[in-house]
C-alpha cells in the first residue's frame, strides 16, 4: 500500500482511496483527494475552482460505512473526511455511471456528425466514447424534449435541446463574470430540467456582455458561437470580391493548439502563410493595436494636460464596453473614444486600403479572426461602417478559423512560414501583448511615459501590469506627477472599481479592463481551456514573443509612422477622429430582467 502527501501536512486529513493512503487538505472534495493521489475519476459537470453543481453523476464513487457496507457519493461534491475509505471502481459504481449516462443520452439529440461542438470539442461525446466500451452503453429509444433555440444574439446561439443541465454556464456567469444571466429551470409538468435565461427571456433581452465564457465551458453543443464560416467561405470563393484577413494578437499564441502544437506556440508567420494559401491579403491586428496606443496614448496625455475626464478607461474590449453601456451609462465619458483594434483595422481596410490596392471599398470583404465572441456583436454596431457597408464583414473565432483552415487542407503544424503583406502587416511587441490582461496598459505606458519624458524614462517591462490577480495597480512618477494606473482582470472584478469611479473616489488616472479572466488569451472564442495554469503558459509565451520582437514600442512601428505621414496626419487628428474614434450608447433600458 502506498502513501501520497498533498497540501499542508499539519492541516491534512488522511483518506484511503482504492487502498492507497492519501493526505489532503481538510476541505478537499473526494475528487481533489483522488487527484492528489493520481487517481483519475471521470467528470462531466465539474469545473475546477467553482462550486460543484453535482448534476451529472459520472464522478460516482463508493464510500465505506462503519459496518462495512458502502454507499454511492458524487466525488466532486462530497467532502473527504478523516479516515474515510473510498473506492473508485466497483460493479455498483459501473452500474450507476452507466445508468446516468444512458439517461442523459436518451434525451440528447443524436446529431454528433453535424454538431458544431464535435470535432474533439464536446466533452459529453468524449465521456460517452470512453464509457461506451467500458460500460456497454445502450440507448434503446431517444426522446428529445422540445426546448427551442435562441438565435437572438449576434455572438452565440443557445440550442437548448442539447443542454444536459450540467450547470457549468450558470456557475461561470454567476461566480466568475458575475453577470448572472442563467438559471436552472425545472418544468414541473414534464419533469424536464435544463438551463435557461432567468424569466425565460432570450439573450437579446438581457444584459449579457457576449464574453462567451459560458460558451467555452458548455460541455455540449448547447452553446456555440454564431457560425461565420459559411459567410467567410462564400466571400473567399466569390471571384468579384477581394478578401482581406486580419488577426488578433491572441490568435498568434493560441491557434497552434488546434493543430496539436504545444500551448502558446507562436504561429504568427504560419498563419500569414495559411491566409495567403486560402487566397487573400494577410494582415495582423498587432498593427492596429499599435495604432490604438498612438491614439489612446495621445488622448490620455490630452486628458491629463487639459483637465479632461479622469480616470480614462480603456475601450478595446467590446464585452467591457457593453457592460458599461448597461450598468454605468452615466459614466460613459470616462471611456476612451478609441475604437477597438479590430474596428480601427476595419476602418482602414475600407477607407485607406482601397486606393492603395486599387479596389473599390464595396468589393473588399474583411474577415477578422478573433479569440472573442463579443467581437461578433461589435462589428455589427451601426456606427462601425460607412456607405460601403461594414468595416468588418465577418468575425471568425480562433476555433472557427482552425476549422476553416482544415477544410482547405491546411495544417498549421507543417505549413512553411511566410511574411504578411505590407502597409498594415507589421506589429511591435507592444501590439502583441494586447492579448494578455495588463497588456494594453503596459503597451500604453511604453509609449506614453517615453513621450512625456522625451525618452528619459525608457522602461519596456511594466511587470506590475502582468499576472492573474483580479485588480493590479501601480504608481508612476512622471515629470514630478504621481500617475496611478490600474488593471482589472475579468469583468467579475470591475464593480467595486467602477463604484468608486461613480462616487468620485477613484484614485486612478488610467484603468484597463478586459472582460475575460486572463484577457483575450482566455477569450470566449479561444481554444477550449479555461485552466489558469494553461492561460499562464499562453501569457508566458506571449511575453516571449514580445521580447523576441526587435520593435517593442508602438511608436517605433515603421508602418504606423508611414500611415500617419501618408494618410492620418497626426494621432487624434481630423481623420482619426472621423474613422478611428467612436461614441457609446446607454443600453440600460433595453434589459428586460
Ligand atoms: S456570454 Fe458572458 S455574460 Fe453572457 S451569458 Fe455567457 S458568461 Fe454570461
Ligand atoms: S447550456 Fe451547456 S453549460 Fe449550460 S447547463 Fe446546459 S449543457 Fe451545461
Ligand atoms: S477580453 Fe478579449 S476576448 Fe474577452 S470579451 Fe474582451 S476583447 Fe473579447
Ligand atoms: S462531475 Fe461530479 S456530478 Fe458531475
Amino acid at each position: 500500500m502506498s502513501t501520497v502527501y498533498g497540501g499542508q501536512l499539519d492541516e491534512d486529513i488522511r483518506v484511503i482511496i482504492d487502498g492507497k493512503t492519501v493526505f489532503c487538505p481538510r476541505n478537499s472534495s473526494i475528487l481533489e483527494a483522488a487527484r492528489i493521489a493520481g487517481i483519475e475519476i471521470p467528470t462531466l459537470c465539474y469545473l475546477k475552482g467553482l462550486t460543484p453543481t453535482g448534476m451529472c453523476g459520472v464522478c460516482a464513487v463508493e464510500i465505506e460505512n462503519e459496518d462495512g457496507t458502502r454507499k454511492i457519493r458524487r466525488a466532486c461534491r462530497y467532502r473527504a473526511k478523516d479516515g474515510m475509505v473510498i473506492y473508485t471502481n466497483s460493479k455498483k459504481i459501473d452500474e450507476y455511471r452507466k445508468e446516468r449516462m444512458e439517461k442523459l443520452l436518451a434525451i440528447h439529440p443524436q446529431d454528433c456528425l453535424t454538431c458544431h461542438k464535435s470535432n474533439g470539442n464536446c466533452k459529453f461525446q468524449k465521456v460517452a466514447n470512453n464509457f461506451a466500451d467500458r460500460y456497454n452503453l445502450e440507448v434503446k429509444s431517444v426522446k428529445v424534449p422540445n426546448r427551442g433555440t435562441d438565435d437572438s444574439s449576434p455572438a452565440f446561439v443557445r440550442e437548448m435541446e442539447k443542454c444536459i443541465a450540467c450547470g457549468r454556464c450558470i456557475n461561470v456567469c454567476n461566480e466568475v463574470q458575475k453577470i448572472k444571466i442563467y438559471e436552472m429551470y425545472h418544468d414541473k409538468k414534464t419533469g424536464d430540467k435544463y438551463c435557461r435565461i432567468k424569466g425565460g427571456f432570450n439573450l437579446k433581452d438581457t444584459n449579457c456582455i457576449n464574453c462567451g465564457q459560458c460558451v467555452k465551458v458548455c460541455p455540449v453543443g448547447a452553446l456555440t458561437e454564431k457560425n461565420g464560416i459559411v459567410d467567410a467561405l462564400n466571400a473567399i470563393d466569390d471571384p468579384n470580391l477581394t478578401v482581406v484577413w486580419s488577426m488578433a494578437p491572441a490568435i498568434q499564441n493560441t491557434l497552434g493548439e488546434e493543430f496539436g502544437l504545444p500551448t502558446g506556440t507562436d504561429v504568427t508567420r504560419k498563419i500569414a502563410a495559411a491566409m495567403k494559401r486560402v487566397g487573400a491579403y494577410a494582415y495582423t491586428t498587432d498593427f492596429s493595436a499599435d495604432l490604438t496606443i498612438m491614439e489612446e496614448g495621445t488622448e490620455f496625455i490630452g486628458r491629463v494636460s487639459n483637465g479632461g475626464v479622469l480616470p480614462m478607461l480603456t475601450s478595446c474590449c467590446p464585452g467591457w464596453i457593453r457592460y458599461m453601456e448597461y450598468n454605468y451609462p452615466d459614466q460613459l465619458e470616462h471611456l476612451s473614444s478609441c475604437k477597438s483594434p479590430q474596428q480601427m483595422f476595419g476602418a482602414l481596410v475600407k477607407n485607406y486600403l482601397p486606393s492603395k490596392i486599387n479596389v473599390d471599398a464595396k468589393k473588399i470583404y474583411h474577415i477578422s479572426i478573433m479569440p472573442c465572441t463579443a467581437k461578433k456583436f461589435e462589428c455589427q454596431r451601426p456606427e462601425m461602417g460607412g456607405d460601403y457597408g461594414k468595416d468588418v464583414d465577418v468575425v471568425l473565432t480562433t476555433r472557427e478559423v482552425a476549422k476553416l483552415f482544415k477544410m482547405r487542407g491546411i495544417d498549421l503544424a507543417t505549413i512553411e512560414e511566410e511574411d504578411f503583406d505590407s502597409l498594415m502587416g507589421c506589429g511591435t511587441g507592444a501590439g502583441r501583448i494586447f492579448s494578455s490582461t495588463g497588456g494594453v496598459m503596459e503597451a500604453a505606458l511604453r509609449t506614453v511615459v517615453w513621450k512625456l519624458t522625451n525618452g528619459k524614462i525608457d522602461t519596456i517591462d511594466y511587470v506590475a501590469a502582468r499576472g492573474y490577480k483580479g485588480v493590479k495597480e501601480a504608481t508612476l512618477n512622471i515629470n514630478g506627477m504621481d500617475v496611478r494606473v490600474a488593471v482589472v482582470n475579468g469583468i467579475g472584478n470591475v464593480k467595486p472599481v467602477m463604484d468608486d469611479v461613480r462616487a468620485g473616489k477613484s484614485p486612478y488616472h488610467f484603468i484597463e479592463v478586459m472582460a475575460c479572466p486572463g484577457g483575450c488569451l482566455n477569450g470566449g472564442g479561444a481554444p477550449l481551456t479555461s485552466e489558469p495554469a494553461m492561460i499562464g503558459v499562453r501569457m508566458d509565451k506571449t511575453y516571449e514573443s514580445d521580447k523576441n520582437n526587435k520593435l517593442r514600442r508602438s511608436h517605433e512601428n515603421p508602418e504606423i509612422q508611414e500611415i500617419y505621414k501618408d494618410y492620418l496626419g497626426e494621432p487624434c487628428g481630423h481623420i482619426s477622429h472621423h474613422i478611428l474614434h467612436t461614441t457609446y450608447t446607454d443600453r440600460s433600458k433595453t434589459v428586460k430582467h
